[in-house]
């Protein structure tokens, strides 16, 4: 059903900037068909969106993606570049140029900042991202080099796996919900820091509950609500309208 549409749409946007595309993917853990048919794409220095509340299937797309098992993809194609990374294990596909911030900001108390940043060899040839081009970026990462995970505020651990995701030489960074549980003004210094990567070049798809948040940095925003993609729409439309989109969010 979906063949001749989809690739006459693969060809309209082929060798133009789209570097992730996701077509009709569905997703199971066990026999639970949590991801039921999702299509979005990124181009090339694109900031993208993925909003939904708790529980729709953003962290289990986000999952699919970079191969990390659970959940299982059962139908559907994944490609980057034009290639497709089903199959590929999560070592693999951060070896193409895909790197993830998981949920939760997951680091190791006992290591200092430092050891966070250098601990990774990069599966990539190393273009840019060195430890001090990233204290330049972070300073207050540089002022917390010999501190350990376990005595950084939550931004600062934020900030910490967005670096250690750096150190692999993305060309797309996976976010997923970085804004959650941060005070006010942190919130603002990660937007801040995402439209610094986005100048560098990077795209990044940005999972968000915080509306607010994702426009104040994405290009384009999907919505997802129980494993499907429900609303797409650039950022700017959404800006002057928001309200259009709460009621998939709940309150805010
Ligand atoms: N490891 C897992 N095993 C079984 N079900 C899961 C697992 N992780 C998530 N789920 C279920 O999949 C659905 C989507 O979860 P998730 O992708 O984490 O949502 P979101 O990130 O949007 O909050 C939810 O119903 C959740 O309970
Ligand atoms: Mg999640």
């Amino acid at each position: 059903m979906r063949s001749a549409a989809t690739r006459a749409c693969r060809r309209s946007i082929s060798g133009v900037r789209t570097m992730l595309e996701l077509a009709d993917v569905h997703c199971f853990y066990g026999a639970a068909h949590v991801i039921r048919g999702v299509s979005l794409k990124v181009q090339r220095g694109e900031v993208v969106a993925l909003l939904g509340r708790n529980g729709m299937g953003k962290t289990t797309t986000m999952r699919s993606i970079m191969g990390l098992a659970p959940p299982q993809v059962k139908a559907g194609s994944i490609r980057w570049n034009d290639m497709s990374l089903l199959g590929l294990s999560a070592h693999e596909i951060a070896a193409r140029g895909i790197a993830i911030v998981p949920q939760g900001r997951r680091l190791f108390p006992s290591l200092t900042v430092t050891e966070h940043l250098t601990m990774l060899k990069s599966p990539r040839a190393s273009k840019g991202w060195t430890v001090a081009r990233i204290f330049d970026l972070f300073p207050r990462l540089a002022e917390r080099r010999h501190h350990r995970g376990g005595q950084l505020s939550g931004g600062e651990r934020q900030m910490l796996a967005v670096a250690r995701a750096l150190m692999i030489d993305p060309e797309l960074i996976l976010m997923d919900e970085p804004s959650e549980g941060l005070a006010p003004v942190m919130v603002q210094h990660l937007e801040q820091i995402v439209l610094d990567l986005k100048r560098e070049k990077l795209s990044i798809l940005l999972v968000e509950q915080n509306l607010y948040s994702a426009l104040a940095t994405a290009d384009r925003v999907y919505v997802m609500e129980t494993g499907a993609i429900v609303r797409e729409a650039p950022a700017t439309a959404l800006t002057q309208k928001p309200e259009q989109l709460l009621r998939y969010l709940g309150v805010q």
